[in-house]
């Protein structure tokens, strides 16, 4: 059996995760696609910083190149984050035929649409399950799961670190610059932590689920924006003296053909399940005109829950090379987009 070859750009926190699970579950994964799935080049800033996961010192390069050109790689994970740069090694992936699947929502909430075109042109599939919502398999969710009916509302908590520091705030008093630096300790928080405690990363990921769930062009620009980097312990303790928790909520609602998308502190009543949702996790409710009220829960971040998400899009990446259907799981949302974009 000929192995699947990957090359993997990062390995920090979701990369080293995507490394154990790719190692520790071998034996099901590969009764699933039918190969060996082998990492065979990694892409690192720093080649001489210890790393948390064992890894054979000759597959780690700093030249993008030599994983992106490497005739031997049929699928790039990127989880390195960042965007310009980011965004040319995927599109030169792509030329060359090689599938992808990211973790990076950055990204795709600003340039999918250009992505997935590439995608589509070079026979290539992009998945991107982990860029919204870590462990829950939202995306995916979104695409297959509700292709039937017709989405009117995303409602949710999406943003992991402001879930934990909010929820640390809350339940143990403790100060949000401490809450934030553990959270960035515990691998939560962006690189840069103000796009979590801004609202931006939420937003990237509202940007996404609304673009997926209305099969519109939604674009960053036209999301409403508040981050909770000035919500003090104060606020939080006399919400909850009324009977509220506090917290940062995206709301994208459809009404006729206008589409409405925001992020923002929320008071949410002490009585609804997204009060109850704590720490990383995230929930995500979907409202259908036919189906009515969903809700997705499950951790919002972290190494395994990420990687888990990644190395899923994986195996559908695989099954696809192997029947030969690759740019197929994309090409309805992205000929729908395509369709109102020409409409307008
Ligand atoms: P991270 O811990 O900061 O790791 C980034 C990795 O990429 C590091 O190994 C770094 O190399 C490498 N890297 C960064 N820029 C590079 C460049 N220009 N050239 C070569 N290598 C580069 O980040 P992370 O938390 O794993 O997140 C990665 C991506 O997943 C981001 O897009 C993030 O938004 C997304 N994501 C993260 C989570 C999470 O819970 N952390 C959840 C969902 C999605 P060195 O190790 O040598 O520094
Ligand atoms: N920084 C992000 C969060 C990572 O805390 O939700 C997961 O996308």
């Amino acid at each position: 059996m000929k192995p699947i070859k990957v090359g993997l750009l990062g390995l920090g926190t979701v990369g080293t995760g995507v490394v154990r699970i790719v190692e520790g579950h071998q034996t099901d994964l590969q009764s699933q696609v039918g190969s060996p799935i082998v990492i065979e080049k990694v892409l690192v800033q720093n080649i001489s910083k210890v790393r948390a996961v064992s890894i054979n010192p000759a597959k780690l390069t700093e030249d993008a190149w030599e994983v992106i050109h490497n005739p031997e790689i049929d699928v790039i994970v990127e989880v390195m984050g960042g965007i310009e740069t980011t965004k040319r090694y995927i599109l030169e992936a792509l030329a060359r035929g090689k599938h992808v699947v990211t973790a990076n929502k950055d990204l795709m909430a600003l340039h999918g649409p250009e992505i997935l075109a590439a995608a589509h042109e070079n026979g290539c599939d992009v998945l991107y399950e982990a860029s919204v919502a870590g462990g829950i398999p939202i995306i995916r969710t979104l695409i297959e799961g509700f292709s039937s009916d017709r989405i009117t509302k995303i409602m949710g908590i999406v943003n992991g670190t402001t879930n934990y520091i909010l929820t640390k705030m809350s339940k143990e008093g403790a100060a949000y610059g401490d809450v934030l630096k553990e959270a960035q300790e515990l691998g939560y928080a962006e690189a840069d932590p103000t796009s979590d405690v801004e609202g931006l990363d939420a937003a990237r990921k509202m940007t996404i689920l609304a673009t997926l769930g209305f099969r519109a062009n939604v674009a960053l620009e036209d999301v409403d924006v508040k981050g909770i980097s000035a919500i003090t312990r104060e606020d939080i303790l006399y919400a909850k003296r009324l009977g509220y928790e506090v917290k940062l909520l995206g709301i994208a609602e459809r009404q006729d053909d206008y589409i409405s998308v925001s992020v923002q502190p929320t008071m949410v009543k002490l009585s609804h399940p997204i009060a109850a949702v704590n720490g990383v996790y995230n929930a995500v409710y979907v409202y259908g005109e036919a189906v009515g009220e969903t809700m997705f829960y499950g951790p919002g971040a972290g190494e395994l829950p990420t990687a888990t998400s990644v190395v899923a899009d994986l195996v559908a990446v695989v099954k696809n090379l192997k029947l030969g259907v690759n740019g197929k799981q994309e090409l309805i949302a992205y000929k729908e987009k395509k369709l109102k974009t020409d409409e307008q």
